[in-house]
């Protein structure tokens, strides 16, 4: 019997229409556009509207996605939803996703793994599709970073974006779709990023919000030297496993933190700059939808052909990482 994979069959993405630029944070915070590009790559972020939640920028995407590959939401059988901005603690935001876009035969479920959500939810779907349980199966990448971004902290607030990406899993019996992932999990980076506030071990109280404990903390060096090891690391051991080498790579789609950390693995991993997709400049780091957005913008712009290698690689918080490998087929 031949082996089922599971293959990408459409996409889709929303970023909010406010965006915000470097030089409007230039009057925000003590920041400039020149320190801003030169240290991250970033020149703009969107920014979810009031009340525009994490659910909204993801069923949005779907809308995209639906618009140009004419998906009938009830064939869906589950959803996976990557997120660190969840619209409330229950119910699940791949709940609310199912109910906006009339998902009627799906369930579905939301996982937390920061920066590495998307690439984590895709390893999750592609499991349910190779094992023949389902044949549809949506993972979302979702964050509205914005909510839990201090905008009077320029160590952090030029750093993060609002933005939901989507694809949709099938399975296929070509040689083609996802081949091959590594996941990692190191809890010792629970002190270098997180938002401490708002959970059971610290329940939102007037203390907490004084504090200012409900936006991200992070160790942007610490963070930094551990994000380019280790999404270097992962890809180089998947490459290897496969028997590939760097210029094997048709496309490298790396989670946008930063661009000096993605030019530092890219030249570990001895890649050319046409192999390397970047879109950090236009919306900043939008913690689960980089990847998928990257996907999308690459897709968009001619970049993936049919049988090229895609390899997609992540950190975030946690720590989590990890790589996937995929021969492309849209
Ligand atoms: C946060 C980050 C951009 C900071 O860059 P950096 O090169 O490490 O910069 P430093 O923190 O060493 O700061 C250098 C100087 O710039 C200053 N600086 C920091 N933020 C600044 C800002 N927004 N604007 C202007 N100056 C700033 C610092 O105060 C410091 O000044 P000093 O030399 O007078 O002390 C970088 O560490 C990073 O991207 N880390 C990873 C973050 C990440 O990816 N997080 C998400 C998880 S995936």
């Amino acid at each position: 019997m031949k082996k089922i994979r599971a293959t990408i069959t459409a996409i889709g993405k929303y970023a909010p229409e406010r965006i915000l630029n470097n030089y409007e944070l230039e009057k925000m915070v003590d920041t400039s556009d020149e320190w801003i590009r030169s240290r991250t790559g970033i020149f703009e972020r969107h920014i979810a509207a009031k009340g525009e939640a994490t659910s909204d920028l993801a069923s949005a995407a779907f809308e995209d996605m639906r618009k140009r590959f004419g998906i009938d939401p009830e064939e869906i059988d589950l959803i996976v939803v990557a997120t660190i901005t969840p619209d409330m603690f229950f119910p699940s935001t791949a709940a609310l996703i199912q109910h906006n876009i009339g998902a009627n035969n799906a369930f579905g479920f939301d996982i937390s793994a920061a920066c590495s959500g998307f690439v984590y939810a895709l390893a999750i779907a592609a499991e349910f599709i190779e094992n023949g349980r389902y044949k549809k199966v949506l993972v979302v990448g979702s964050d509205t970073m914005s909510t839990i971004t201090d905008y009077t902290n320029r160590d952090t607030c030029i750093l993060f974006g609002d933005a939901a990406s989507v694809a949709l899993l099938e399975p296929t019996e070509e040689d083609s779709g996802i081949l091959d992932y590594i996941m990692k999990l190191d809890g010792k980076g629970k002190d270098y990023l997180y938002m401490a506030g708002g959970g059971s071990k610290n329940p939102a109280t007037h203390e907490t919000i004084d504090k200012k404990m409900h936006y991200i903390y992070q160790e942007g060096k610490a963070v930094f030297k551990f994000a380019v090891s280790k999404m270097a690391e992962v890809s180089v051991d998947l490459l290897k496993r496969n028997s590939l080498k760097g210029e094997d790579v048709g496309l490298f789609i790396p989670h946008q933190a930063n661009k000096r950390i993605i030019d530092a693995c890219v030249s570990r991993l001895k890649l050319k700059d046409e192999q390397v997709m970047i879109n950090i400049d236009k919306y900043a780091n939008t913690t689960a939808a980089t990847i998928p957005l990257g996907i999308v913008d690459a897709y968009d712009q001619g970049r993936l052909k049919n049988g090229d290698l895609l390899l997609l690689s992540a950190f975030g918080g946690g720590f989590t990482w990890g790589s996937v490998l995929i021969r492309w087929s849209l």
